[in-house]
């Protein structure tokens, strides 16, 4: 049984570069997938190829984490990854949009694997920091290798789309369920109803969960619904403090 001294030798750092490790394993183990599938769906061989050579990166970066798992000790274990499956999300909606063969399919291809690649390289960038301040220099040169294929990967899209993608997709008309709904002019405001619908679909979402108030038991709206987040930890609305203290100064 772990004693007392050996439980506080792990720091709450620790535990949250390894959770972000886990979650960052998920993300590549499922990225293999997504990216065949951008591959199969992009319509020119240069797209196709750079979505075909990261997912053979891709493998190398399941393996590093998987070698950075072992040299903490520790299984592999992928961990759900909230923020990488609403990229996912995206990316399917995107080819739902798009009509097939069309270079706006590319160009809108191109921007999903775009946004993935970002959250990537915020992702490697912070955990090879994580890693030098818990002193896993072997792990940071690993994740650092990652970082920069993950940036390559990242500006060789841009090159595709500068090539010629975005260009072509400009002059292609837009079909006609592209088409967006005539303007009535009416003015969206907090009381329209998809706004109020987002906020009930939020509503029981983590966010603010962790505020002060909630830990306190005091009432932050209703906690973890988009009210939450527009509450300070004292409960206040925010934004509100900066006029009181104009009307303090005044
Ligand atoms: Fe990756
Ligand atoms: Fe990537």
């Amino acid at each position: 049984m772990e004693t007392q001294a050996e439980k506080q030798t792990v720091s709450g750092l620790e535990l949250f570069f390894q959770t972000m490790l886990q979650e960052i394993y998920w993300c590549e183990l499922h990225l293999r997938d997504v990216l065949e599938n951008m591959e199969e769906r992009a319509s020119t061989e240069e797209l196709k190829s750079a979505f075909r050579n990261h997912r053979a990166e891709t493998n190398d970066h399941v393996a590093r984490l998987e070698k950075i798992f072992y040299l903490k000790g520790m299984g592999a274990q992928p961990l759900f990854c909230v923020g990488m499956q609403g990229l996912f999300d995206e990316g399917w909606q995107v080819i739902d949009e798009t009509e097939e063969g069309s270079a706006h399919r590319d160009s809108a291809l191109i921007v999903a694997a775009q946004k993935v690649e970002h959250y990537e390289i915020a992702t490697y960038g912070s955990l090879s920091t994580l890693a030098k301040t818990l002193g896993l220099h072997q792990a940071s040169e690993l994740l650092e290798q990652t970082l920069a294929e993950e940036k390559n990967a990242d500006s060789t899209l841009t090159q595709v789309a500068e090539k010629g993608v975005n260009s072509e997709a400009s002059v292609e008309p837009a079909s006609e369920e592209q088409l967006p709904l005539p303007d009535t002019g009416a003015i969206s405001t907090e009381s329209d109803p998809a706004i109020e619908a987002m906020k009930e679909a939020t509503t029981g979402m983590d966010a603010g969960a962790g505020s002060k108030s909630t830990r306190d038991g005091t009432e932050a709206s209703a906690p973890g619904s988009a009210d939450a987040l527009l509450m300070d930890d004292s409960g206040q609305p925010k934004g509100k403090k900066r006029s009181s203290r104009k009307k303090a100064n005044a």
